[in-house]
């Protein structure tokens, strides 16, 4: 949430923070802004309502410099507009701030500090900018001990980069909880909130550590920790391929990604067979499942429906009983924790703050964890004992796609690794990687019936305000998730049923026209569905079924690929992602960054 770029030493500064923030557009797009100066204190400060095509648009090419900082934004405190657009400053102009997080004290520190200073927008930032400049002037403090000082001061989540006009040759950095990098350049260092963003500038990233502020100058970066004390730290090569973070010959980052699903089966398979051809998971992993009593699945969104699949994958598979929490629930809601507990962190982008402060609980509490995750060396990654990768490759669209897909496989890896470990028949006999190949399969067939799909949309989906899916078991999972991805880019109102709730209650939603989806891909419980389907055709409802090759029956709109049973989600939601696509496409809106939306959610 939010994106931050900077650079030092670089006189091509305007046009790397401007690529950065293009990069990092999916954290963030109401608002924007850069700052550049250089070594004749020649500076410019631009910002702009909308998206980073909007501040382009504002900079003239005479807008140079060799130092900066940029942001792009979604909004926390503070309505998206120019003047609550980053950077933020103060001192007449003298420091120079951006922010991604929240100060959860800034009311306190606006009464304590800041009596008298006339503020211009409503962000949490300007105060903290107000803050630095205050310290400075009444302490007489240079700029590094000013912004050291003000972090004693300040509570929340931050990821700051600071300049001060008097030392145009240096940006300062901070973190606590909210994701920031150092890159490191040949006689130049950027910063950014996501190596993506900088990719194209260096593969030599260094991590920095809650409590550190780093000194980022042309020539070498300083890392101080609270106490003062110098820390070397080695950059890592960050492994990410430029071509993969580019849409190609797509309208949409979702439509590739989408498209992508087939390759990401098969490279996973790749990435945990060993040269036998047999399932390898690390084995302190599944020793630690397997040892314990209960596994505990934590994660917010597309990931957490992934997580109740995954519960079915672990339970049948590995015999270990499995609940599933939202993250932000879990903390007020905390369940009775068993004597042996294993936690799964299961997040896309790996820096999700809800799931994060769970997993800190758990960290302090001494339990063993795991995080499945597309991003090495993400926050939740680092911080969690053991990781998994998804092995998806970026992504980039709002709505996530290949990354549930890829999170039920890994989670299936896992629990077939771990039901082989501990002798589980039921793990004995199935051949997931054969199972994964037939799937890989099926997914191609799917991702082929784009046309078919968008006309089943047009004829369904065009005027409604609100739908509903419904599908029973993993179908019930998966229409959770069907639900989450056609409001979260189509805006229609739609809801993911427990296909025997709905006469409980929400049948009385179900007016003329009415869409309602049912998946179907189980035998036992289609019947059921389909009665289920019938009750509300009588009352008006256009209906929809998506079935399973063997299930199907005449005048189901889509017809699926069979495979095996625990993995039916894996080929069910890619049509469901589709319908999305198309209900998004066909109402002319931004199918791959949704309003209000923002693809890594960094704040609670
Ligand atoms: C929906 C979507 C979100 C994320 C959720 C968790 O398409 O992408 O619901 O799944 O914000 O994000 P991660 O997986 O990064 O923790």
């Amino acid at each position: 949430m939010c994106g931050i770029v900077g650079v030092v030493g670089n006189s091509k500064a305007t046009e790397i923070l401007l690529t950065g923030l293009e990069k990092l557009e999916y954290r963030g797009y109401d608002s924007a802004g850069i700052f550049v100066t250089n070594e004749a204190k020649e500076a410019h400060l631009t910002k702009s309502k909308g998206r980073i095509a909007d501040l382009r648009a504002k900079i003239s090419s005479k807008v140079e410099g060799t130092t900066g900082i940029g942001h792009t934004r979604w909004a926390t405190h503070g309505v998206p507009s120019e003047t609550n657009a980053h950077p933020h400053t103060a001192g007449e102009g003298r420091f120079v701030l951006v922010h991604n997080g929240v100060i959860e004290n800034f009311e306190e520190i606006k009464a304590e500090y800041l009596t008298g200073v006339a503020l211009v927008g409503e962000t949490d930032t300007e105060i903290a900018v107000q803050l630095i400049n205050h310290l400075a002037t009444t302490k007489k403090l240079k700029a590094k001990a000013a912004f050291k000082e003000a972090l004693n001061i300040i509570k929340g989540s931050y990821a700051f980069a600071l300049v001060d006009q008097e030392e145009p040759d240096v940006v300062y950095v901070a973190k606590n909880k909210s994701p920031l990098l150092i890159g490191l350049g040949e006689g130049f260092n950027v910063i950014c909130s996501d190596a993506m963003a900088m990719i194209s500038e260096t593969k030599q990233f260094v991590e920095i550590v809650d409590g550190e502020i780093v000194i980022v100058k042309a020539d070498g970066i300083t890392i101080e920790n609270a106490q003062g004390e110098t820390i070397e730290r080695e950059a890592y090569e960050a492994q990410i391929d430029v071509a993969d973070m580019e849409k190609g010959t797509y309208e949409h980052y979702m439509l590739k990604e989408v498209d992508e699903q087939p390759a990401v089966m098969r490279r996973l398979v790749k990435e945990y067979t060993n040269e036998q051809g047999e399932l390898v998971v690390d084995s302190t992993i599944t020793e630690r499942l397997n040892m314990s009593d209960r596994v505990y699945i934590v994660a917010c969104g597309t990931s957490w429906h992934a997580g109740w699949v995954g519960k079915q994958l672990i339970e049948q598979l590995a015999g270990v009983p499995v609940e599933v929490h939202v993250a932000s629930e879990f903390a007020y809601n905390m369940p009775l924790i068993s004597e042996k507990p294993f936690f799964i962190f299961i997040s896309q982008s790996g820096e999700t703050a809800d799931s994060r402060q769970v997993l800190v609980k758990v960290n302090e509490l001494g339990y063993d964890s795991m995080t499945m995750t597309n991003v090495a060396g993400s926050t939740l990654s680092r911080e969690a004992i053991h990781t998994m990768l998804l092995h998806a490759g970026p992504e980039i669209a709002v709505a996530s796609t290949k990354a549930y897909t890829a999170q039920i496989a890994t989670l299936a890896i896992l629990a077939k690794a771990a039901g082989m470990a501990s002798a589980k028949v039921e793990a004995e006999q199935f051949d997931l990687v054969h199972e994964l190949g037939l799937v890989a399969a099926g997914m191609e067939r799917l991702v082929g019936e784009k046309d078919m799909i968008s006309s089943l949309v047009k004829e369904k989906l065009s005027e409604t305000r609100n739908a509903f899916y419904i599908g029973r078991g993993l179908d019930y999972f998966v229409s959770m998730e069907a639900a989450l991805k056609l409001k979260e880019i189509s805006y229609i109102q739609a809801e993911g049923f427990a296909a025997g709730e709905l006469k409980h209650g929400t049948i009385a939603l179900i007016e003329e026209g009415t869409p309602v989806i049912g998946v179907i891909t189980e035998e036992e419980t289609g019947a059921h569905t389909r009665g289920n389907l019938k009750e509300v055709e009588s009352r008006g409802a256009s209906t929809l079924v998506v079935s399973m090759e063997g299930l199907e029956r005449e005048g189901d709109g889509i017809v699926l690929p069979k495979v095996h049973s625990l993995l039916t989600p894996l080929v069910s939601v890619v049509p469901i992602q589709l319908i999305a696509y198309y209900a998004s496409l066909q109402r002319g809106l931004d199918v791959d960054k949704p309003r209000n939306l923002a693809k890594s959610v960094t704040v609670e």
